[in-house]
Parts: C-alpha cells; sequence; structure tokens
C-alpha cells in the first residue's frame, strides 16, 4: 500500500499551559521516525465510526531533540486534542503516519525570516527556531551570515502564551539575531509585548519600522515569511504583505482548522474513471464515479492512499498527475490540472477518462 502506518510509544507528557501539553514520541516498531523542521505527523484514531485523523505539528527539531515531540492545545469540545490531554499518557501506544508537510525551512539562506503565529500555530515555529539557533538551520552552504529572526506572537495573556518561557530565554541568549512582539488581548504593560490586536495598518507599521522605514527591493525579496494562525489573521498578514509589494512565493502558510464549507458533488455512479496510483515499488489501479473524490472512492475499495484533513488543507494527500486531467475544487476556487501539476486527492475529481497519479 502506498501509506506506511507507524506506531510510537508517548514517552513523557508535559503540560505546557493548562489547555496545553507537549508529547514525546518514540517509534515502536524499530524503525527511525524521519522528519524536517516544520513537518507534522497524523495520528490515526480507530471509532466505532470508522478512522479519523488529526494532524500534529513537530515541537521538537530533529538533530537537535533526541525524540520527537508533538505539542496539542486543546479545542472546546474537540474530539482528540480532549482525549489526548485527558486520557493519552506515557507507555500509551499512538498510531500515525509517516512524517508530511510543506511548511519547510528555505533551502536559500534568507536576510531575515519573519514568522506570525497565535496560539498553537507556535509549534511548527518553535520547531524551526531550534534548528536555526542549535541545529543545522536553513540548508544553506553559507556558514557565517545567519539570518535574523523576528516573531510576532497572538494570545490571550502571558500564562496562555505557548513556549513563552523559552522564547524570553531565546530572545536574551540571541540578542541582534532574535527578537519576539507578543500580541496580548487581555493582559497589558506585559515586557516585549503590546495590548493590541494584529490588524493591516499595525503590521505595515511594525514592518516598516523594523526594516529602518524603506521597504528596498533586497528586503522584498531577502525577507521570508511563515504564518501560522487562524484563517483570518493569516489572510489580513497575507493581504498586507502582498500589498507590501513581498513576492507571494516568500510566504509560506500552515493551516490548522480544517475546512467545512467544501462544495458537495452528486455522485452518478454510471459513469466511472479509470485511476493508476504509483508509489515507489506498488502500482494500484482503481476506479472513481463521477462526483466521488479520488481519495474517497479509494478508501471504499480499501486502498490506503495517504490523508489527514480530507478538507484541502494539511496537503499528506498530494499526488502528481502524470496524465489525465483533476480538477480539485477547493472553497473559493476550482482548479483544473493536468501532468506536471501537484493535486489534493481529497477534493479532488477526475475529469478525463483516464487519470495517472504519482506519489513521491
Ligand atoms: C497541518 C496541521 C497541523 C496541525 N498542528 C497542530 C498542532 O501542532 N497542535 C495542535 O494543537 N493542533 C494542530 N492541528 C489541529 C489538529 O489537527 C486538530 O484539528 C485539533 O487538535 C482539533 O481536533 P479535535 O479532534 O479536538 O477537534 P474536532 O472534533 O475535529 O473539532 C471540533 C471543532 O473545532 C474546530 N477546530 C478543529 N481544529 C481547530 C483548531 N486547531 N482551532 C480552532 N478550532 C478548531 C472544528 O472545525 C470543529 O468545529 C493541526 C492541523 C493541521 C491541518
Ligand atoms: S487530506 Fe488534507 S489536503 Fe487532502
Amino acid at each position: 500500500m502506498i501509506e506506511h502506518k507507524r506506531r510510537l510509544r508517548i514517552v513523557a507528557k508535559k503540560w505546557e499551559t493548562a489547555d496545553t501539553a507537549t508529547f514525546i514520541l518514540e517509534p515502536a516498531d524499530g524503525l527511525l521516525f524521519h522528519y524536517k523542521p516544520g513537518q507534522y505527523l497524523s495520528l490515526i484514531f480507530e471509532t466505532v465510526s470508522g478512522e479519523k485523523r488529526r494532524a500534529y505539528s513537530f515541537s521538537s527539531c530533529p538533530g537537535v531533540d533526541p525524540l520527537p515531540a508533538i505539542t496539542v492545545k486543546r479545542v472546546p469540545n474537540g474530539e482528540f486534542s480532549n482525549w489526548l490531554l485527558s486520557h493519552a499518557e506515557p507507555g500509551d501506544l499512538l498510531t500515525a503516519t509517516d512524517a508530511n508537510g510543506r511548511f519547510l525551512l528555505p533551502e536559500i539562506q534568507p536576510d531575515t525570516l519573519f514568522y506570525l503565529a497565535a496560539g498553537s500555530g507556535i509549534t511548527p515555529v518553535i520547531s524551526h527556531l531550534r534548528s536555526l539557533f542549535f541545529g543545522d538551520g536553513v540548508t544553506s552552504s553559507h556558514p557565517v551570515a545567519k539570518p535574523q529572526v523576528v516573531l510576532y506572537y497572538a494570545n490571550r495573556d502571558s500564562r496562555n502564551t505557548i513556549f513563552k518561557g523559552q522564547i524570553d530565554r531565546w530572545m536574551d541568549e540571541f540578542p541582534g539575531r532574535f527578537e519576539c512582539t507578543y500580541f496580548f488581548s487581555r493582559e497589558k504593560n506585559a515586557a516585549h509585548a503590546l495590548h493590541r490586536h494584529l490588524n493591516n495598518e499595525l503590521l505595515e507599521q511594525l514592518l516598516l519600522r523594523h526594516f529602518g522605514g524603506k521597504l528596498t527591493t533586497r528586503v522584498r525579496r531577502n525577507t521570508q515569511f511563515y504564518l501560522c494562525a487562524p484563517k483570518t489573521m493569516m489572510r489580513m498578514a497575507e493581504m498586507t504583505l502582498r500589498t507590501l509589494d513581498f513576492p507571494e512565493k516568500n510566504i509560506l502558510k500552515e493551516t490548522f482548522v480544517p475546512e467545512t464549507r467544501l462544495p458537495v458533488r452528486v455522485t452518478d455512479r454510471s459513469k466511472t474513471h479509470d485511476i493508476v496510483a504509483i508509489g515507489k515499488n506498488e502500482r494500484i489501479e482503481f476506479q472513481t464515479f463521477e462526483g466521488e473524490t479520488i481519495l474517497n472512492a479509494a478508501l471504499r475499495q480499501g486502498i490506503a492512499l495517504p490523508y489527514t484533513c480530507k478538507s484541502g488543507v494539511c496537503f499528506t494527500c498530494l499526488a502528481k498527475c502524470t496524465k489525465g486531467e483533476v480538477e480539485v475544487v477547493f472553497v473559493d476556487v476550482t482548479r483544473r490540472e493536468g501532468p506536471g501539476n501537484m493535486v489534493n486527492t481529497c477534493i479532488g475529481y477526475a475529469v478525463t477518462e483516464k487519470v495517472e497519479l504519482c506519489y513521491e
């Protein structure tokens, strides 16, 4: 099968705030667990209504931390975050996928890495920061000039700010190289903090001030942005950055909240499409009905293609289309993708009679 499930044992559970804990994990299957800073794994839960999955970003960094760790924040009424925080304990076994995700450090070293995070959105950012300060950092070969790192981090107050102690220590340890501004909605006069909501105007002001009042071509080209926050905040930040002419390719986003407003298509069982899914050592052929996503068709037939959110936000299900055409239906846009393009199979519908997909 194209997807491989892993067994991980919880070796420690550390409370970060009243509603957030870090779980340190070790492979229970004797194999190494490979991941990169900024990636996530998906936990797989067996329930009476079938298998359910949730993604959790690594808060640890390979090469710096001996074991992988995830950090989970309680979502009110959330099924699995509550189970993990209230019931999962050291010694318990979890089923997971391999690591996934594209929220990765750049290959070419920029002058500045700018992070915008809110709440649990800090998790993949912390993994990056651990790599930048204590590990290989950006994968460029230039060892001397280290990029400047700036973090804007929004929370209710300092008590509910995940990893605050660590971030404060790093500000002392790496002055001139790392700075963080907290945005607290419910706390005044905290150190390094503004009692403000981050909006377009404030973000623009802060960015201009940070870059000495002027955004030069070099600044625009050599600043890499990473956003991991609620959708409204990320949309606001992206709009501001685009208005300030930062290139789209320099803005990387990670979304935590699954999309619930996806358009639903009517299934027509009288029409079918032939799909070929090619993995490293395997080739699987199956059919989809008209109006059925490629992923749902595979799962219905017991074929284990990779996925997590099933709603177009996590990219676990990505495959490269090598033949035929697929319509990928996001909430606000539908894209027709052909050979050479990546498709989200969870929201991807075959258009042509035959479609070939490659899982790298
Ligand atoms: C790529 C990726 C990485 C992620 N990394 C982390 C991480 O490092 N730490 C972490 O705590 N979570 C992370 N998440 C979110 C996580 O996968 C779950 O969605 C979250 O734990 C809620 O699951 P649940 O079963 O408790 O809630 P559910 O029962 O699935 O949801 C209950 C309600 O809460 C809403 N909801 C779901 N997730 C969120 C959320 N994150 N914030 C606000 N509302 C939500 C749902 O729309 C639903 O209405 C990540 C998600 C993705 C896609
Ligand atoms: S499963 Fe998350 S994007 Fe398809």
